[in-house]
C-alpha cells in the first residue's frame, strides 16, 4: 500500500470492526444464558480439581468415555457465540448434526412423522415435549414442531415409564419427588420429564465436563429454576432443603459419599453399558441401599466396543426385579422402515423393583 491515507482508513475501520466485535461478544457475556455458563465452568473446574484421584478411588471414566471425554475439552473455554448455539456441539456427545435435519431430506422427514405417529399411539397421556427452539435447537419442523433421534428417543422413554407404571405418580404428585439420573449428557431428557413432571427435584450425576452441556442447558431452558452444584455448599448439605432446588448436579466422584433422604426413581439410559462393571454394579448398588423403589433402565446388555462390561442387566437384576417394557419393533436409533436388531443385541426399555 502505496498511499499512506488509505492504509490509515484501513487501521482504523479495522480498529472500529474489532471494538464492535468486542462490543458484541461483551453484551452477550452479560446474558443469563452466558452467565449461567461461566457459572457451571467455575464449578466444574472446581469438580475437577477435587477429582484428580478419580484412577485411585476407582472413579476412573471406562476406555471409552475417556476417549470422549478430551473431544470437548474445548467447552472449557467456550465464547458467547459457542454458548449461544450449544445444541450444535451436543454431537459430541449424541452423533446428531443439524445438517441431518435439512428441510431437502424429504425421505428421512417423512421417516420421523411415522415413526412418531407409532409413539403417538402407544401414548395414553399425552407426554410428547418436542425440541425448544433453543440455543440452537434442531430437528424436522413437523406440524411447526421440531423433531429429531434425541425427542423421539426421550418421547420412547416417558412412554415406557408410564406403561411400566412409574411415571403416573411422579406426574401427580402433590408432595415432591427426587429422581436420580445417572449419565444424562446434554440433558435434553431431564428437560422433557422435568416438563412433563415439574414436582419433581431431579439430581444429575456425571463426570463434570457434562454440566457444560447439562447444567448450561437447563438453566437455559428454566431461567426460574433453583439449581445446585456439589461444593457450592458444605458437601454434608447437599441436599439440604431440596424440595426447594429443581436441578441438583454431583459429579461422578461423589456419588457414593451424599445420602439424600429419599431416591424415588433411578433413571440411566444409553449410559451404563458404556461403564465398567463395577461404575454400574456401584450406582445400582447405591440406588438399592438408598431405600430407591424403582429404577428405569434404557441400555443394550453391553456396547460392542466396551471390553470392561459383564452385562447391564445381569447387574440390575442383582438388585432390582426386571420388567421388561416392550415398545416398537425397532430400537430407538432406527426408523419404522429398518431391520430390527437381531438376538439380543438391542436397546431394552427395563423398569425395575427394588427386591426387599
Ligand atoms: C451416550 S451418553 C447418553 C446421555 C443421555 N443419557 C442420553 O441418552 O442422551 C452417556 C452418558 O453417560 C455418562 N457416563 C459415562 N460413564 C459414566 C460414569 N462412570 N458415571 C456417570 N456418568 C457416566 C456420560 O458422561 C454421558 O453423559
Amino acid at each position: 500500500m502505496t498511499d499512506s491515507g488509505s492504509t490509515t482508513d484501513l487501521l482504523v475501520a479495522a480498529d472500529a470492526a474489532a471494538a464492535a466485535w468486542e462490543a458484541r461478544l461483551a453484551a452477550m457475556r452479560d446474558q443469563p444464558v452466558y452467565r449461567s455458563y461461566e457459572r457451571t465452568r467455575r464449578r466444574v473446574l472446581a469438580l475437577l480439581s477435587l477429582g484428580r484421584n478419580r484412577r485411585l478411588t476407582g472413579h476412573a471414566p471406562s476406555d471409552y468415555w475417556s476417549g470422549e471425554l478430551d473431544k470437548f475439552e474445548y467447552m472449557l473455554d467456550a465464547s458467547p457465540l459457542i454458548v449461544e448455539k450449544l445444541r450444535l456441539h451436543t454431537h459430541n456427545l449424541t452423533g446428531l448434526h443439524a445438517n441431518q435435519y435439512r428441510d431437502s431430506l424429504r425421505k428421512h422427514r417423512r421417516r420421523f412423522r411415522e415413526k412418531l405417529e407409532a409413539l403417538r399411539a402407544l401414548d395414553e397421556v399425552d407426554l410428547w415435549v418436542p425440541e425448544p427452539r433453543l440455543l440452537g435447537g434442531f430437528g424436522f419442523d413437523i406440524g411447526g414442531q421440531l423433531v429429531n433421534l434425541d425427542t423421539l428417543k426421550f418421547y420412547e422413554v416417558l412412554i415406557a415409564m408410564h406403561l411400566g407404571a412409574v411415571l403416573t405418580e411422579l406426574r401427580e404428585t402433590t408432595e415432591r419427588k427426587l429422581v436420580w439420573e445417572i449419565g444424562a449428557g446434554w440433558g435434553g431428557f431431564p428437560y422433557q420429564f422435568k416438563k412433563q413432571c415439574p414436582n419433581v427435584t431431579y439430581v444429575i450425576t456425571d463426570f463434570p465436563e457434562l454440566f457444560l452441556f447439562s447444567a448450561t442447558y437447563l438453566m437455559a431452558a428454566f431461567p426460574e429454576a433453583k439449581v445446585r452444584f456439589f461444593g457450592e455448599v458444605p458437601a454434608e448439605d447437599t441436599f439440604d432443603g431440596w424440595r426447594d432446588l429443581d436441578f441438583i448436579f454431583i459429579p461422578d466422584t461423589f456419588h457414593a459419599t451424599l445420602r439424600p433422604e429419599q431416591v424415588d426413581l433411578l433413571i440411566n439410559m444409553v449410559s451404563f453399558q458404556e461403564m465398567t462393571t463395577q461404575q454400574v454394579d456401584g450406582y445400582v448398588r447405591r440406588a438399592f441401599d438408598l431405600g430407591c423403589p424403582y429404577l428405569y433402565s434404557l441400555n443394550r446388555d453391553r456396547s460392542g466396543h466396551n471390553a470392561e462390561l459383564t452385562n447391564v442387566r445381569s447387574i440390575i437384576e442383582k438388585y432390582y426385579w426386571p420388567h421388561p417394557v416392550d415398545m416398537l419393533p425397532v430400537s430407538y436409533t432406527k426408523m419404522l422402515n429398518e431391520d430390527p436388531d437381531e438376538g439380543d443385541s438391542g436397546y431394552k426399555h427395563v423398569v425395575g423393583w427394588r427386591r426387599v
